[in-house]
């Protein structure tokens, strides 16, 4: 049914990823869904490289960009200076994805981004979760408005699905409880300190020697970027209007190898776990080191892998876990929005269709 354009924001790891997963697979979408996706602008600091008819020739530019090119150095394409915002104004696109960097004090500049692309009639898929952490209501009503869909999946455990089983598989049952290993870095580190006995630090610089930490450590370790997932899930899934402030956390800074002996010698593992408790008033979440029994569900979950654990009241509990944790897993999470949009939530009054079908 058509091209779809995307408009890409953010050219760093994930935005790159992204852009290159598009392009190699554009063919097998076509075919198996009928959908293909073309680039009509991607921005990042410094400039922008635009087409506003979506074919923007996507895996050369990431092989200049790769090789040290800046964006705007593209012949004809290549905007010296456009900025993320006059790019949202005046570049047709069905589906915008924000994947820049953005501070999670405030949500900026993403928050913006999101903000005007949906003023501007476009789908809004995010990487990021600064925005919807602080203004998750704000941007829903602007959404809802509009008819638009806004796509959470990469930034809330990216390959690892957390809120299409809350939303979709557990459809008409009653969630109970939500309980998660969703931050990759503290649980490789807990789990070296469980194989190994060795000191907190330690695991950490191995974390961060394989790419798997936040370039500030403290996000991960400090339990933020778990808390922060939850908060998207709740505000998602549970309506929660929840925001950094409201709630409990408590990182693996002060689990000792004493502590991780203790609980091995009691068949126990120590696990950061985030949990929801949907029903109390208000939604209550939390963040914390636990020691949880051998044979419970997220005991089991090791390494850099994350898990997710819905008690329900009709379904039983239902645990998922696994999903590379890598550019590429959130890449293919935002993919996996995009499609879906494409898919369930067109309308042909989006910009791009509405400039090809009445020129
Ligand atoms: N640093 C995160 C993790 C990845 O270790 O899971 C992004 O949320």
């Amino acid at each position: 049914s058509g091209q779809r354009n995307i408009l890409l924001l953010g050219f760093g790891n994930v935005g790159r990823a992204f852009a290159r997963l598009v392009a190699e697979k554009r063919d097998e979408l076509a075919g198996r869904y009928g959908v293909s996706f073309g680039f009509s602008a991607i921005v990042d600091i410094g400039g922008a490289v635009v087409d506003p008819a979506g074919t923007l020739p996507v895996l050369d530019i990431h092989r200049h960009v790769a090789a040290g090119k800046a964006l705007e150095e593209f012949p004809e394409l290549g905007r010296p200076g456009l900025g993320a915002l006059e790019a949202i104004r005046t570049v047709p696109c069905d589906v915008m994805v924000e994947a820049t960097p953005t501070c999670l004090r405030d949500g900026e500049p993403a928050r913006t981004h999101v903000l005007e692309g949906l003023r501007a009639g476009c789908h809004v898929i995010s990487a990021n979760k600064g925005p919807f952490i602080w203004a998750y209501d704000t941007i829903m009503e602007a959404a809802m408005e509009r008819g638009l869909a806004v796509g959470l999946s990469a930034a809330t455990a990216a390959a690892l699905p957390t809120l299409d089983v809350a939303e979709l598989c557990l459809a008409g049952s009653r969630i109970l409880s939500v309980e998660g290993i969703l931050n990759g870095t503290t649980n490789y580190i807990l789990t070296r300190m469980h194989q190994t006995g060795c000191a907190y630090e330690d695991g950490l610089g191995e974390a961060q020697r394989l790419g798997i930490a936040e370039t500030d450590p403290r996000l991960d370790v400090e339990g933020w970027d778990t808390a922060n997932k939850l908060i998207l899930i709740a505000n998602r899934v549970f309506h929660a209007g929840l925001t950094p402030r409201d709630v409990a956390v408590q990182g693996i800074t002060s689990v000792t190898p004493e502590r991780i002996r203790r609980a091995r010698d009691e068949g126990r593992v120590i696990k950061l776990i985030g949990r929801i408790a949907p029903s109390s008033h208000p939604v209550r979440v939390s963040v914390g080191p636990e020691a949880l029994p051998g044979d419970h569900p997220l005991a089991a979950v090791s390494g850099s892998e994350k898990a997710v654990s819905f008690e329900t009241d009709s379904m039983g509990r239902i645990t998922v876990s696994g999903g590379h944790s890598s550019p590429l897993g959130a890449a293919a999470a935002l993919l996996k929005d995009a499609l879906r949009i494409a898919l369930y939530h067109d309308r042909s009054l989006s910009r791009s269709s509405k400039a090809s079908s009445n020129p």
